[in-house]
């Protein structure tokens, strides 16, 4: 017997999530005594501020099941967070606590009866989720032009036909994989109006934003967006796994639906964790949160500045921990490297160095377009070293990341050998 015949057909051969597949395939390899530089997964190189893990470790004895929205008092400091941040008066009512807003995400396509649309290139779980569910996905393509932002131009045209009653459309600013900001949400915000498309705003990166600046499409069309964001990436906790959606009062409809699929699914996120997640919300993180987008963008720009000067096409990040590159400029299609993919499987044998495909973020395989995380240093240490000192000179770059510095370095001198020589 066919044991994939006990499978649904679209779970047969399924494979993990791609950033998670490349994270254990560099450990195998650093397992086995090799040196991998890890620019794959995009994990927060930084700690838990200390007031979360001791307000944490003095709740451990929270042992109780919470309300299903969340704990009242968290659900009102993230209304409070966001009504400030977005410009629109959100209730706690309107709030829920999820394990991780990937999981929160997933439930509200699940219960939403729209086809998803998807700018390209999009984060790595938003197409994978719709397509477990057997959602329609349309994606609209990008271009360089646009920071590979949707552009109101693009949506313009994909709605003259638009067939539809209502869509749902996800938009990630500052973006995974791109690591820039979309520049036209007040454009994009009118014809989603005009189009009755409600847009799930992933904010999971916006507290990391280099220049300290909260953008949102909520600012132009409030009561079409529901707001996504958490302790991920911001302070360091993805894996205390707590994620939040953020509903206006007009989409309450889908607020309650979740709600109720939640109730069947996790039933709350764990009580410690949420007891601490409110000091994320109430204390000032403004140090920690200045000198981590110091310390991003310091990275981001040696990358992109060692990547550009060798042809490699790239646009400079302007928050988060991404960035695209395009190698079609330097190298050519041969026998080995025919696609993204085969471009990443080269350069982790060859240099050590781990990157994943454009093809994971929707991109054409044979665009040779990959994401790169520059992650790979140690949080706490250029934190520490924040605090004595107001800027990170070039001296001090190979001291405070080592590992950033000699994978790139490595990279581009394997390239050089390889194609520019
Ligand atoms: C764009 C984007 N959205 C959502 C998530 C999910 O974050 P979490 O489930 O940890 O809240 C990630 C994580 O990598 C991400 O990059």
């Amino acid at each position: 017997m066919n044991k994939q015949n006990m499978l649904y057909e679209r779970f047969r051969n399924a494979e993990p999530s791609s950033t998670l597949r490349i994270n254990e395939i560099s450990n195998k390899l650093i397992d086995e005594g090799k040196n991998v530089y890890k620019f794959g997964l995009g994990q927060s190189p930084f700690p838990v501020p200390e007031i979360l893990i001791e307000t944490l470790k003095k709740n451990a004895h929270q042992k109780d099941y919470l309300n299903v929205s969340g704990l009242l008092k968290l659900r009102e400091v993230v209304a409070k967070y966001h009504s400030k941040k977005n410009l629109y008066n959100y209730s706690q009512d309107n709030v829920i606590i999820g394990p991780g807003s990937k999981e929160l995400i997933f439930q509200c396509q699940m219960v939403t009866e729209m086809p998803l649309l998807l700018p390209k290139p999009s984060w790595v779980s938003y197409e994978p989720q719709a397509r477990i569910l057997k959602k329609e996905i349309n994606w609209i393509d990008t271009s360089k032009n646009t920071n590979w932002h949707l552009s109101a131009n693009a949506l313009r045209d994909y709605c003259k036909n638009n067939k539809y009653k209502y869509q749902l459309l996800i938009l990630n600013s500052p973006n995974n994989p791109t690591g820039t900001n979309n520049e036209e949400l007040e454009e994009l915000s009118i014809i989603c109006k005009e189009n009755n498309i409600i847009v799930i705003s992933d904010e999971i990166y916006t507290e990391l934003d280099f220049n300290g600046n909260y953008h949102s499409i909520s600012h132009f069309y409030p009561e079409g967006t529901i707001i996504s964001s958490g302790l991920s990436k911001w302070c360091g906790a993805g894996g205390w796994r707590l994620g939040t959606l953020t509903f206006p009062k007009e989409l309450k409809i889908i607020y309650d639906s979740v709600r109720s699929l939640a109730s069947e699914t996790f039933t709350s996120v764990s009580a410690p964790i949420q007891y601490a997640a409110v000091k994320a919300y109430t204390e000032d993180h403004s140090e920690y949160l200045n000198n981590s987008r110091k310390i991003l963008k310091k990275v981001a720009d040696f990358v992109y500045d060692q990547l550009s000067e060798i042809g490699i096409e790239c646009i400079r990040p302007q928050g988060g921990f991404y960035i695209l590159c395009d190698f079609s400029k330097i190298i050519k299609h041969n026998n080995i490297i025919n696609n993204a993919a085969t471009l990443c499987e080269q350069v982790l044998q060859n240099t050590g160095f781990a990157m994943l495909p454009g093809k994971n973020f929707g991109i054409e395989d044979e665009k040779l377009i990959t994401r790169m995380a520059f992650v790979d240093f140690d949080g706490n240490k250029a934190l520490s070293f924040m605090k004595d000192n107001t800027s990170i000179k070039d001296d001090d770059f190979n001291e405070l990341f080592p590992k950033i510095n000699e994978g790139i370095l490595n990279l581009k001198s394997w390239l050089k050998s390889e194609f520019l020589s």
